[in-house]
C-alpha cells in the first residue's frame, strides 16, 4: 500500500489568503457566475497556498544549470526539483505516466531514481531530446572529446545543402549562420559515429537553433529580430503602403555556430563524465510518440502508481510554432500542420477532434466508453456555463478571436478523455498530480484548476489537494487593458485514484 504524505488541508481552510478563491469571475458580473462560484466553494478546503511549490520550482527556469535537463531549452517544461519533490511528498516509487512528457523531464527524474516511467509526447525534438538523454550511460567519452577537439580545429566552408524551411522559418539565420548550421549537420554526418553519439550530436545542433537565429520563444510566438530579411521585406513593403514601421526588436550580437556549438558540446560533456562516475539504479523508461488522446485507450489497465504531467495550458500557444525551427530541421515539411491538428486543442486553429476521437474509441471495441466520457463533459454545469459566457462576451465584443470559443470547449473535453484513460490505466490508490494555469477570456474566469478537479472527480478521481503558487499569474494585457488585473491562480492539483468507477474500464 503507497504510503501517503498528505498535508492537512481541512484544519487550514480558515487561514487561507484572500485572493486564493474567486469572488467573481465575470468581470462587472455581465455573466451568469453561480456555477463556478458554487465551484470554488466546493474545493475552496483544498485550495493551499504552499512555499513548497513556488513559480520558479515550477517552470522551466529551475532546470537552469541542471545536469542534463538544460541540454535543450523548452521553456514550456517544469523543474526537475518539482518532480522529485512530488515523487518524494507522494512515496511514488511504481511506474509513472507522463502523458504529454514535453522535454522529458519526468522521465528523466524516474530514471535517475530507478523508477520505471512512461511518457507519451507528439513532438519531434522532444523524442530527439529523450533518444540523447536517456543515452547518458551508453556514450563513448573519449569518442565525444575527440569530436570536441576536432570541432575546434574547423573552419566551416560552404555547404551545398540547404536548411529545409518551412514559411514561418524563412530567413530564420542569417546567411553565414544558415550556412554553418548545414555545414556542421553534414560534418557531424562524415564522422560515422555509432547511433547513441551521432544522436548526441544532432541534439546539440537542434539545441543551438535558436540561439544562432533571429528568433526567439516568445510563449504564443516566435519574436523576430528587425534584421531577419522577413522583417525587412514586411517594412519595405509597409513603407510602400504609407503604414508605420514595425516595433525594432534588436536580439543585439547573435554569436556564430561554431561558438555556440563548442560551448553546447562541452557542457554535454561535462555532464556526462560526471554523470557516468556515478551508477545508475535499474528501472526502464520509455517515451512513446504520438497522440496521447489516441496512444491512451490502447494502454493495458491498472498499471501506473502515479501521473506527474502539465498538459498545454489552454493559453493559445502553439507549440508547433514556437518550435517551428526545430521542427523543420529534423522533419519534412508536411508534418507541421498535422502535427498541430494533433495537439490538445490549445490554440485558436485547433479544429474539435470528436470525430477522431469517436473513430479511435470504435476501432478498439470501445464505443460506449465513448459514449460515457462525452457525457462527462456535456452534462458538467460549469463548462456549459463558460461557454455561454464566452458566447455572450463574443456578441458584445469583448473578444477579438471567435476560434476562443472552440479552444475552450474542445480543451476541456480532450482533457475529459485524458482523465478517463488515465484513471483506468492507474492502480487503485495511484496519485496523480496535473500542473496548469488559470486563464481569463474577455472579462470571464476560467478556473481551469477546479474544473479539471470536478471533471477528474466525475471520471473517479478522489481530489485530494490543489497547490496554488505563491505568485499569481498576470493576464495577458488586452485582460488587462479592457478588464483591469485579476491575480489568476497557478496550480498543481492532486487527486487519488478511488476504488470503484465506471470508468474503471
Ligand atoms: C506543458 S508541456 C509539458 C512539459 C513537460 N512536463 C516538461 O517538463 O518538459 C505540454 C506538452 O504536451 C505536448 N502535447 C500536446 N498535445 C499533445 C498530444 N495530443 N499528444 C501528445 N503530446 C501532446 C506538447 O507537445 C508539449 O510538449
Amino acid at each position: 500500500m503507497m504510503q501517503l504524505s498528505l498535508i492537512p488541508l481541512i484544519e487550514q481552510s480558515d487561514q487561507k489568503p484572500v485572493d486564493l478563491v474567486y469572488t467573481s469571475l465575470s468581470h462587472d458580473n455581465v455573466c451568469p457566475q453561480t456555477e463556478r462560484l458554487t465551484l470554488e466553494k466546493r474545493y475552496a478546503v483544498l485550495l493551499e497556498e504552499s512555499e513548497e511549490f513556488n513559480r520558479k520550482l515550477v517552470s522551466y527556469q529551475a532546470n537552469k544549470g541542471a545536469l542534463v535537463h538544460g541540454w535543450i531549452r523548452y521553456r514550456e517544461g517544469f523543474s526537475a526539483q518539482l518532480v522529485e519533490t512530488l515523487i518524494n511528498k507522494f512515496n511514488l516509487t511504481g511506474t509513472l505516466l507522463e502523458p504529454f512528457a514535453g522535454s522529458t523531464t519526468t522521465l528523466l527524474v524516474a530514471k535517475m531514481l530507478g523508477i520505471n516511467a512512461v511518457g507519451i509526447e507528439l513532438l519531434p525534438p522532444c523524442h530527439l531530446a529523450w533518444e540523447a538523454k536517456s543515452k547518458i550511460w551508453d556514450y563513448d567519452v573519449e569518442q565525444l572529446k575527440q569530436i570536441y577537439a576536432q570541432l575546434l580545429e574547423t573552419q566551416p566552408a560552404e555547404s551545398a545543402d540547404k536548411f529545409p524551411h518551412i514559411t514561418i522559418t524563412e530567413s530564420a539565420f542569417s546567411r553565414q549562420n544558415e550556412n554553418d548550421v548545414m555545414f556542421y549537420t553534414d560534418w557531424f554526418k562524415q564522422l560515422n559515429l555509432r547511433e547513441p553519439e551521432k544522436t548526441l550530436c544532432q541534439l546539440v545542433l537542434t539545441s543551438i537553433l535558436e540561439d544562432v537565429s533571429y528568433t526567439r520563444k516568445d510563449g504564443q510566438y516566435l519574436r523576430w529580430d528587425y534584421r531577419a530579411l522577413k522583417v525587412q521585406n514586411r517594412n519595405t513593403l509597409r513603407q510602400a503602403l504609407g503604414k508605420k514601421q514595425t516595433k525594432k526588436i534588436d536580439f543585439g550580437a547573435i554569436p556564430t555556430v561554431k561558438e555556440t556549438l563548442q560551448r553546447a558540446f562541452s557542457t554535454v560533456i561535462a555532464d556526462i563524465t560526471y554523470l557516468q562516475t556515478r551508477s545508475l539504479p535499474q528501472s526502464r523508461q520509455t517515451l512513446l510518440k504520438g497522440n496521447t488522446l489516441l496512444i491512451l485507450p490502447t494502454l493495458e489497465a491498472n498499471q501506473f502508481a502515479g501521473v506527474i504531467t502539465s498538459p498545454p495550458y489552454c493559453n493559445r500557444y502553439d507549440y508547433t510554432r514556437t518550435y517551428a525551427l526545430e521542427i523543420a530541421y529534423l522533419q519534412p515539411k508536411q508534418a507541421l500542420r498535422d502535427l498541430r491538428q494533433s495537439l490538445l486543442s490549445c490554440t485558436v486553429e485547433n479544429r474539435p477532434k470528436l470525430n477522431l476521437l469517436k473513430k479511435h474509441y470504435q476501432s478498439v471495441g470501445q464505443a460506449t466508453r465513448y459514449q460515457d466520457i462525452l457525457s462527462v463533459v456535456q452534462n458538467n454545469s460549469v463548462l456549459k456555463e463558460i461557454n455561454q459566457a464566452l458566447q455572450t462576451r463574443w456578441q458584445r465584443g469583448d473578444m477579438n478571436n471567435k476560434g476562443v470559443l472552440t479552444m475552450v470547449e474542445q480543451y476541456f473535453t480532450e482533457l475529459t478523455f485524458v482523465f478517463a484513460e488515465i484513471f483506468r490505466t492507474c492502480q487503485q490508490g495511484a496519485i496523480v498530480a496535473f500542473v496548469n494555469d488559470n486563464v481569463r477570456y474577455g472579462g470571464e474566469i476560467i478556473p481551469v484548476d477546479l474544473l479539471s478537479t470536478q471533471l477528474a472527480e466525475t471520471v473517479g478521481f478522489e481530489p485530494i489537494a490543489v497547490y496554488v503558487l505563491p505568485q499569481r499569474k498576470g493576464n495577458s494585457s488586452q485582460q488587462m487593458g479592457k478588464f483591469g488585473r485579476e491575480a489568476l491562480r497557478k496550480s498543481i492539483t492532486i487527486w487519488k485514484k478511488r476504488a470503484h468507477s465506471r470508468f474503471h474500464g
